[in-house]
């Protein structure tokens, strides 16, 4: 990132231990192994870390893995703490066929995830402009020291999910039509271009850093072009990251997009990656 540290990460790991429907199909010991030296990384390497993530269900018995607690102890091993939990109700039907465990144990369907931030510092807006604290005398009554974070958000935003415990909107589906080869759809586990864009709007400022750890299909990308961030991102499977590619090219046709590939620098008109 250029020797910089992004001011912000907003991420959603793999979820994947066990269970041949998902994409991923590891062992929670291959979990932890990943996970360990990825949030040591992540916090590295960012002030914040917005982190997505729902409970493992389908483990073929009557437990479940609370992946979100697991990785709140991998956060506190790096020195960062939560700042706030949020739960995203998807707004699925509930008793989904996808999730037959239901059927056999006492476990919910699904139907919501965890977003929490994650940080080692309290943290700080840059910008120090006069904010009206008429409107909110309320939350600076109870946390003065830090009532500046609050008017990254217009007022609207704060009324409509800025001040919410549960954030609602719903989850994307997938085509799984191989024939759509560069389409986003085809990636199970995407979140909505709604959950980065809200992370970022709370987190961080425009023209600041923002990384993707796990990239997938480049949702978090498109919110940051989106709110006038840079964004780094990463991901491990080529495909995903043709995927990302495609997307933003289809999002911002005019941005000049190069990549880097074997050490050389290619033109994306140049690339067999086309939409
Ligand atoms: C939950 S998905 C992220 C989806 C993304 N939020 C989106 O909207 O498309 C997690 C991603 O992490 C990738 N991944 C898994 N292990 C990885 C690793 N060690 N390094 C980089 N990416 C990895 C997977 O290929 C997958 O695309």
């Amino acid at each position: 990132m250029g020797g910089q540290k992004a001011q912000l990460c907003v991420t959603s790991p793999p979820y994947g231990i066990g269970g041949t429907k998902t994409y991923e199909s590891g062992t929670l010991d291959e979990w932890f192994e990943t996970m360990r030296a990825a949030i040591k990384n992540i916090c590295r390497n960012a002030d914040v870390v917005c982190y997505n993530i729902a409970d493992k269900f389908n483990t073929g018995g009557q437990f479940i893995e609370p992946t979100f607690a697991y990785s709140v102890q991998l956060f506190a091993d790096s020195g960062f703490r939560p700042l706030w939990v949020r739960i995203w109700n998807k707004q699925r039907k509930a008793l989904s066929s996808s999730a037959p465990f239901h059927l056999a144990s006492l476990k919910p369907v699904g139907d919501s995830e965890y977003v929490a931030a994650f940080s080692e510092k309290e943290p700080q807006v840059i910008d120090d402009n006069e904010v009206d604290i008429s409107e909110h005398s309320y939350v600076s009554a109870f946390a003065n020291h830090s009532y500046k974070l609050i008017k990254r958000l217009s007022k609207q935003e704060r009324r409509e999910w800025g001040y919410s415990s549960i954030w609602n909107f719903p989850s994307v589906t997938g085509t799984g039509n191989p024939k759509d080869r560069l389409d986003e759809r085809n990636h199970r586990a995407r979140f909505p271009v709604t959950l980065p864009w809200r992370c970022i709007k709370m987190h961080s400022d425009k023209g600041n850093i923002v990384l993707e750890s796990f990239c997938g299909t480049g949702t978090t990308i498109v919110a940051s072009e989106q709110t006038e961030r840079k964004c780094f991102a990463i991901e491990r499977e080529p495909l995903y990251c043709d995927i990302s590619v495609a997307r933003y090219h289809a999002f911002a046709p005019d941005a000049e997009i190069f990549l880097l590939r074997g050490g050389e620098t290619m033109p994306f008109s140049e690339t067999n990656i086309c939409v």
